[in-house]
């Protein structure tokens, strides 16, 4: 199903929310998708704009799981299979992303939110970005664009991304960002694969898509998508980018970034604008869950029977992850917190508990470690590792942090004590109300 399709079927359920009054997009507009999130806002009539907003589309993972017609437990084995069975997609040659090809490159007339007022700018903060490099071919990632010109952006690059990697190389290298994306495609985006796999591979076998040429560089880009903005990065050119404010709700420090300059717009018509509130619900959930099958499957790896992983929304969906076992040795703790780190390297504190815990209530995994968890025995530091550069306590520059895994599982062997929640007994309220 295309972004479009979605925002329909939304629309006809009664799921989506409609602003027809007069709205900014400096301010204003994320205000209010910030106050009604997790529900999905249009906003048909933008002062600044022709085109439409649509903002907080995919904030949850029950409306994620619900796209894709499976519960949010099955969302991380849909994944790793994804990941495991790539696909090719379709190619085609008459794409709805391209019904419209403008004559002259202005990014005034698009609806690029400005989101909070010490931004640096308008932010494209929703786009999957397609690159290509002559030897390892395309690849996928997210790169939040602040506007400071008709049609210039600085792009923030994170060091070693594989785009990274390409422009280091390459010095310049043609770009489209693709905006107005269905789950497979943004999830596929937030993926990190092996350098060389193209991320199209993954949302096409996540659910099947349609794929063309772009119009001005030589990339394949998803046809179904609402706006494309084609061009070049260079490496060598930098302007200021930021502050924005990032996944763990601070402000990101202003770095001079590459420069992306856009040579052509193509869009749906009609098209919708696809917002994404950085540091909010949407933000969170594209970030963390596409760890959550690494890190299962690095603990699996290493001998521990992993049922469930969580990328906590109060560690930002990045820096936390609470994962869940079946404990058959007093080892596997220790193995699993390995497995963890292994699985998702930016991650600072991993908590592991029991299958009693329940992984999604903080209450739950806060009592674990309140009943079963001791500081000198269950607790491993790995002082000053390369962690995220999100995190604003890490080292500024060299991301350097403390990361800590906490063994929250009760011990096999117990004296005297008990772990287990007891068991009041069990009455029927009737007889007594
Ligand atoms: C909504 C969203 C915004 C992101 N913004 C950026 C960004 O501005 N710069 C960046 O380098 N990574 C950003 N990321 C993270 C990368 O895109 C992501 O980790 C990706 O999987 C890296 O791909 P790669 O392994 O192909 O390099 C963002 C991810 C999401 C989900």
């Amino acid at each position: 199903m295309g972004f479009r399709e979605y925002i329909n079927q939304i629309d006809k359920e009664g799921l989506l929310r409609k602003v027809d009054l007069e709205v900014s997009k400096k301010l204003e507009i994320a205000g209010i998708l910030k106050e009604t999130e997790p529900t999905p806002v249009m906003f048909t009539n933008v002062k600044e704009s022709d085109f439409r907003v649509v903002g907080n589309v995919f904030c949850t993972k029950g409306v994620i799981a619900s796209y894709f017609g499976v519960t949010p437990a099955e969302l991380i084995p849909m994944l790793s299979k994804a990941i495991d069975e790539r696909s090719e997609p379709e190619i085609v040659s008459n794409a709805p992303c391209q019904e419209i090809i403008e004559p002259n490159v202005d990014l005034e007339k698009i609806p690029i939110l400005f989101h909070c007022d010490k931004d640096g700018g308008n932010y494209i903060s929703s786009a999957v970005v397609v690159t290509r490099d002559p030897d390892y071919g395309q690849n996928l990632d997210f790169h939040r664009a602040m506007q400071y010109s008709k049609d210039k952006f600085a792009t923030r690059i994170v060091k070693g991304r594989h785009f990274d990697k390409f422009l280091e190389k390459n010095r310049e290298v043609e770009v489209a960002f693709c905006i107005g994306n269905t789950p497979n495609i943004l999830i596929a985006g937030a993926t990190s694969v092996d350098i060389g796999v193209d991320e199209l591979t993954i949302a096409n076998a996540l659910e099947p898509i349609k794929v063309v040429k772009a119009k001005s560089v030589d990339l394949i880009i998803p046809a179904e998508a609402e706006f494309i903005l084609e061009g070049k990065v260079y490496f060598e050119e930098r302007h200021s980018e930021g502050p924005f404010v990032d996944l763990t709700e601070t402000y990101d420090t202003i770095r001079e970034e590459p420069i992306f300059e856009v040579k052509k717009i193509t869009h749906r018509k009609d098209a919708i604008w696809q917002a994404l509130l950085p540091g909010a619900l949407e933000h969170k959930i594209l970030m963390g869950m596409p760890r959550e099958p690494t890190i299962f499957t690095k603990v699996n790896a290493t001998g521990v029977k992993c049922l469930d992983v969580n990328i906590s929304p109060g560690g930002s969906s990045w820096l936390h992850a609470i994962v869940q076992i079946d404990k058959k040795t007093e080892e596997d703790g220790k193995k699993a917190i390995g497995g963890t780190f292994a699985g998702h390297t930016s991650c600072k504190h991993v908590f592991i508990v029991d299958k009693d815990i329940d992984i999604y209530d903080p209450l739950s995994v806060e009592w674990a470690m309140a009943t079963r968890f001791q500081g000198d025995t269950r607790m491993i530091v790995k002082d000053k590792e390369p962690g995220s550069s999100l995190d604003p306590s890490a080292e500024p520059g060299t991301k350097m942090t403390t990361k800590i895994g906490f063994d929250l599982t009760k011990p096999l062997v117990v004296k005297g004590k008990s772990f287990d929640i007891a068991e009041f007994p069990k009455v029927d309220l009737n007889k007594y109300f």
